[in-house]
């Protein structure tokens, strides 16, 4: 059996070959005595055009071929023909076809007709048949193949880092809490009414927001690591770039600042671009045919699409550098985003920048990826470290966050607090409780070390690799506030 990727590249030598594909009917439609099928088997973007000849076949494969819906899978074998149509290289005409599992193409739940992706993520369990998510399903393989391979040749070792924690890594109170259920009794309410002492783990557990910490423990004995997991955040937000499980990458380095950080940050994600340019050539086509039409359909005047423009932009440029409150500047001096636009949140000092001014500092000012650094202590968790010789009432931390233009924060890291004295403070200020540190703060107590990580939210990679608008077409299964389906 030959993927049809493969059997689409080769050379013209092939000519004749004999070949089996299986796969799923595209488009079938027929003519008095021809037949002419389109399959895909999910390995590109491209179709395989069969040609099934009524007087070359059986009876019983005629009709077999001509009854095959769209959705059914079928087993073709022939030998290979130059196509006579442009742009299609090859074609098979049929010597035999079985119809594996058949498909009323008139009760298929993908409609031959164009389908908003809305429409798509409502059929979660077909969509991945669909041109447009078998592209970007495979961009978002090629990133994750890419991630190891990067972090792998670079050195680093990757860790498994638990789901199920009792610790809430960022601080922000936005957690799945796990516990057991007796089916047989009636559900109990969360919170207060839960016994924790006789619940499974004696203590409140949670489902992890962020690998770090876990992660921490494992650069403090073996260098350079890196975790890729899912996290969930129960996270009230509702929009195009936040989902409530998500994958995240999280390197974590002994013995490196800010700096090195913002290097490594930016030598990863230059390498998953350039991945994708170089191994997914005929997807990053198929997406920009796909942008070109959207914008279209929506009536937008420059239908220009720009997706490897887009990707080299990263792979070609250093990425800007711009201190957090150099950044509250230049986002001050203007009134708003756009001519006409005011800012839905003016930028204020000591506050986290919101969405609108990430996309204004990388879309607009620097037209490429744009790392800020050095932010206000208050708006950034516990662990980061303290800069030395700050103003009072002007403290920042060593936080870097990497802003993609169309994205926003692609990647938030900083330099860990690794002295313990001042770790301790700030925990107190900050109402943490040692006790539920302990672990953490042994790593400061026994071989501290400078070090530095940074976490990678992993679909927001993949929306600025294909193009896609809304986080939910970057995974295969959405889960959103109010939302999950399968
Ligand atoms: O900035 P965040 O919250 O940082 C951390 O969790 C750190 N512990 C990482 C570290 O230093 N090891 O999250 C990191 C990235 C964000 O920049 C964003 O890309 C992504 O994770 N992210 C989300 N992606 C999708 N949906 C959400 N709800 C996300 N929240 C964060
Ligand atoms: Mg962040």
């Amino acid at each position: 059996r030959v993927a049809v990727a493969t059997l689409l590249k080769a050379s013209g030598a092939a000519e004749g070959t004999r070949v089996v594909v299986m796969g799923w009917v595209k488009t079938n439609r027929t003519q008095k005595k021809l037949c002419f099928m389109s399959i895909n088997d999910g390995s590109c973007a491209s179709h395989l055009q069969l040609v099934v000849t009524k007087d070359e076949v059986p009876e019983a494969m005629w009709e077999a071929a001509t009854g095959a819906g769209n959705g059914a899978s079928v087993r073709v074998e022939g030998c290979l023909k130059a196509s006579p149509k442009e742009g299609q290289k090859w074609e098979l005409p049929v010597e035999s076809i079985e119809v594996l599992g058949p498909s009323d193409g008139a009760k298929y739940p993908i409609p031959p007709v164009k389908i908003n992706l809305e429409t798509l993520r409502a059929i979660t369990h077909m969509r991945p048949r669909t041109g447009v998510m078998g592209a970007v399903m495979r961009i978002r393989n090629s990133l994750a193949y890419a991630t190891h391979n990067f972090f792998q040749q670079s050195g680093f070792m990757y860790v498994h880092a638990p789901l199920i924690t009792g610790a809430d890594c960022e601080g922000a109170g936005e957690m799945f809490q796990v516990t057991t259920l007796d089916l047989a009794k009636p559900l109990p309410k969360l919170g207060n009414d839960v016994d924790y002492t006789k619940d499974f783990f004696g203590k409140p557990a949670f489902l992890t927001v962020s690998g770090q910490l876990n992660g921490e423990y494992y650069a403090c004995a073996f260098g350079s690591i890196y975790t890729f997991g899912p996290t969930f955040r129960a996270e009230n937000s509702n929009t195009t770039r936040h989902l409530a499980e998500f994958w995240m990458i999280e390197p974590e380095i002994a013995f490196c600042d800010l700096p090195k950080n913002m290097d490594c940050a930016e030598s990863y994600l230059r390498h998953c671009f350039r991945h994708v340019l170089e191994n997914n050539a005929d997807d990053l086509a198929f997406l920009e045919e796909f942008e070109i039409n959207r914008k279209a359909d929506e009536g937008i005047v420059d239908t220009e699409a720009k997706l490897r423009e887009r990707l080299e932009v990263v792979v070609k440029n250093d990425f800007g550098r711009l201190p957090y409150t150099e950044a509250i500047e230049i986002v001050s001096k203007v009134a708003g985003p756009r001519e006409g636009v005011p800012w839905e949140f003016p930028p204020v000092w000591g506050q986290e920048l919101q969405t609108e001014h990430e996309k204004y500092l990388a879309e607009v000012v620097y037209k490429k990826p744009v790392i800020v650094y050095n932010y206000p202590k208050g708006c950034k968790a516990f662990y980061m470290r303290m800069n030395e010789g700050c103003a009072p009432g002007k403290e920042t931390v060593a936080a870097m966050d990497v802003l993609f233009p169309r994205v926003g924060e692609m990647v938030g890291g900083s330099q860990r607090e690794e002295r313990l004295d001042i770790l301790l403070a700030k925990m107190a200020e900050m109402g943490l409780k040692e006790e539920d540190y302990s672990g953490y703060l042994d790593t400061r107590r026994f071989g501290s070390q400078p070090h530095a990580g940074f976490g990678v939210g992993f679909e927001r990679l993949v929306l600025y690799a294909t193009g896609m608008g809304n986080i939910r077409d970057a995974i295969p299964f959405p889960r959103t506030v109010g939302q999950m389906i399968h």
